[in-house]
């Protein structure tokens, strides 16, 4: 019997799969199409201080190989997620769930994580410095050690839970914002986040988003993940969550031995609702394919 088993900044997960902030609602979307608890957990839809209506459509597009979003962080807002998500929530998912937040300033994503502080049933804040599709926050934030860290901070001072800085790939040099992370109090850092990407519509000669870029996804980022990964594990000592087109549990077990404690999966979950399901359930066939018994052994592999 193989085992499955990660700890993720000291919360222990019964397996490392967990559907990426965007692409699981607030679970209970899912939780009509199976029982959601077979997963070691989930990253909730980016949530915001104010509701956001998101930006105009088409904000989807596909790609050869992936695909292309600029949702621009619709979400109802902190205070009615806490009112009517969460509570549902609970109902359907019984293990620690990762709260990803989002903010367009220091002080708010300080002040989204102080009202998620008392709500029970989270087990990490995801730190979303990382979106590409909104202006005056997410990015911006990401794209710079001296920022990424005050977000940090700011975040650290009201929460006791572990934070999770979630990064973008639209850097040069990745390990330097996550080690500027680590220094400002993070416990463990979260990547990739979509690639700055761009389609064109022949017909329209106009790019195909309404807000002309977005961010990609699916299986042509995976090497540019695998490679993040690796590069940010040699650099810091907290723990990574990685992601990045991961399609089946022999992507996982590469996240891993790039680095990766715990893996998320991101636009698989948009083409299939169960593909999240599906990598739990083949996870330990492939660990027995390539000899691996306990899966934590695995993490850092590469190296
Ligand atoms: C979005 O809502 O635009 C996507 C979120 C993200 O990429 O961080």
């Amino acid at each position: 019997m193989v085992n499955t088993k990660v700890t993720l900044c000291g919360v222990e997960l019964d397996n490392p799969i967990i559907p990426a902030s965007g692409t699981f609602g607030y679970g209970r979307e899912f939780a009509e199409l199976y029982d959601i608890n077979c997963l070691g957990s989930f990253s909730f839809k980016g949530t915001t201080l104010e509701p956001r209506l998101g930006n105009p459509t088409p904000r989807i597009a596909e790609t050869a190989a992936g695909m292309l979003n600029s949702v621009g962080l619709q979400n109802p807002g902190v205070d009615a997620v806490i009112e009517k998500e969460l509570p549902k929530l609970r109902q359907v998912f019984h293990k620690p769930v990762m709260a990803n937040i989002s903010g367009f300033s220091v002080a708010e994503y300080a002040e989204v994580a102080r009202r998620l502080e008392d709500q029970p049933g989270i087990g990490w804040l995801e730190v979303n410095i990382s979106c590409p599709n909104v202006h005056g926050g997410g990015m911006s934030f990401g794209a710079d050690p001296a920022m990424a860290a005050q977000v940090t901070k700011a975040v650290r001072q009201v929460t006791k839970r572990p934070i999770l800085m979630k990064l973008s790939p639209n850097v040069t040099d990745i390990a330097a914002i996550a080690r500027a992370c680590q220094e400002a109090g993070a416990d463990g850092v979260s990547l990739i986040n979509t690639l700055l990407a761009m389609r064109i519509d022949l017909k329209r000669r106009r790019p195909v988003l309404a807000n002309g870029t977005g961010g990609l996804s699916g299986p042509a980022v995976k090497p540019v993940a695998v490679r993040m990964i690796y590069q940010v594990y040699e650099a810091v000592s907290i723990p990574i969550v990685g992601m990045g087109g991961v399609q089946n549990a022999e992507d996982v077990l590469e996240l891993m031995l790039a680095g990766a404690t715990a893996v998320e999966v991101g636009a698989a979950n948009l083409a299939d609702p169960f593909a999240s399901k599906k990598i739990v359930e083949e996870l330990p066939r492939a660990m027995e394919k390539y000899g691996v018994e306990h899966l934590s052994e695995l993490i850092g592999g590469a190296h």
